[in-house]
């Protein structure tokens, strides 16, 4: 599995490296440069280290999506999207996303972007017995995948998925009048401002609650011109929009990939 570089700056020391080599500089100026980027490298693995570990049965969703052959099932037309192995969130985001949810004394999440369900079975593990997550996919394929993972943990019997177009999804959810105390939003960039009107206008965040957007940096692209990625516009459209809204409480996380969070004002002002 090809590495994951979120942050654009490294990626760039990178190719500065490469070109170092190529041109012949000085090897010391290059050791230097080495030694830069393992300490730029070291930050996010040391604050994974010493955050809690992650459960067994998390462990194990984490290392089987690193192999899973996702090429392999889109080829065989078992999904419609190209998913890849670097979607999931693992081990330090699940710890940040867990730490909302038990800070909120959350009871409800609602969880746009199943994927292989790492995030949808932390939500459950720092959930009270009663308490539930509703996770939503597009890809009937992941349904299976993430259901017998939830098996294995007796955390699973909090969570249940709902496959469709979460656009959709979501208004049949209002209809059903739920509502809940933590939103990840997680799928579809270019659904982003679609989720999160629909989520405010159908009433879908109870008071006091939080939602969480994943990717708000999409890999510098939100912020650096020169790191422009597919999807990165769709992101800065995105983070512009909710800047323009006044009645919400915003704050971005670099942490990953950026975890912005936002709340209604009137829930942090009070
Ligand atoms: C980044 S992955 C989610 C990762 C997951 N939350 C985790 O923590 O591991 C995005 C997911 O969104 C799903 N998705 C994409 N478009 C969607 C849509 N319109 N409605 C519902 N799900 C969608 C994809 O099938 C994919 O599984």
């Amino acid at each position: 599995m090809a590495k994951v570089i979120w942050d654009p700056a490294i990626g760039e020391l990178y190719k500065i490296k490469e070109l170092c080599a190529e041109r012949g500089v000085d090897e010391d100026i290059q050791n230097r440069l080495s030694d830069a980027i393992t300490t730029a490298e070291a930050r996010e693995a040391y604050c994974e280290s010493v955050s809690s570990d992650p459960s067994e049965v998390l462990t194990a969703i984490q290392s089987e999506t690193l192999v899973f052959p996702f090429e392999e099932a889109y080829k065989d037309g078992k999904t419609k999207l190209k998913l890849f192995s670097g979607m999931l969130s693992g081990h330090f985001f699940g710890k940040f996303l867990q730490s909302i949810v038990s800070m909120s004394k959350a009871k409800r999440v609602l969880e746009i972007g199943t994927f292989t369900g790492y995030a949808t079975l932390a939500f459950a593990e720092a959930l009270p017995e009663d308490g539930t997550v509703t996770t939503l996919d597009i890809e009937p394929y992941l349904d299976e995948v993430a259901k017998n993972a939830f098996a294995k943990s007796r955390h699973g019997k909090k969570i249940a998925i709902r496959i469709g177009d979460a656009k959709e999804t979501l208004l049949k959810l209002s209809e059903e009048k739920a509502q809940y105390d933590v939103v990840f939003i997680d799928a579809n960039k270019a659904g982003y401002v679609n989720y999160f009107k629909t989520v405010m206008e159908k009433d879908l965040l109870a008071k006091g609650g939080t939602i969480v957007f994943d990717n708000a940096l999409w890999y510098g692209s939100a912020y650096d011109d020169k790191s422009a990625q597919e999807n990165g516009h769709e992101i800065r459209k995105f983070n512009e929009y909710l800047k323009s809204r006044d009645d919400m409480f915003r704050v971005l996380v670099p942490i990953r990939d950026g975890a912005l969070i936002v709340r209604r004002k009137e829930d942090v002002f009070l």
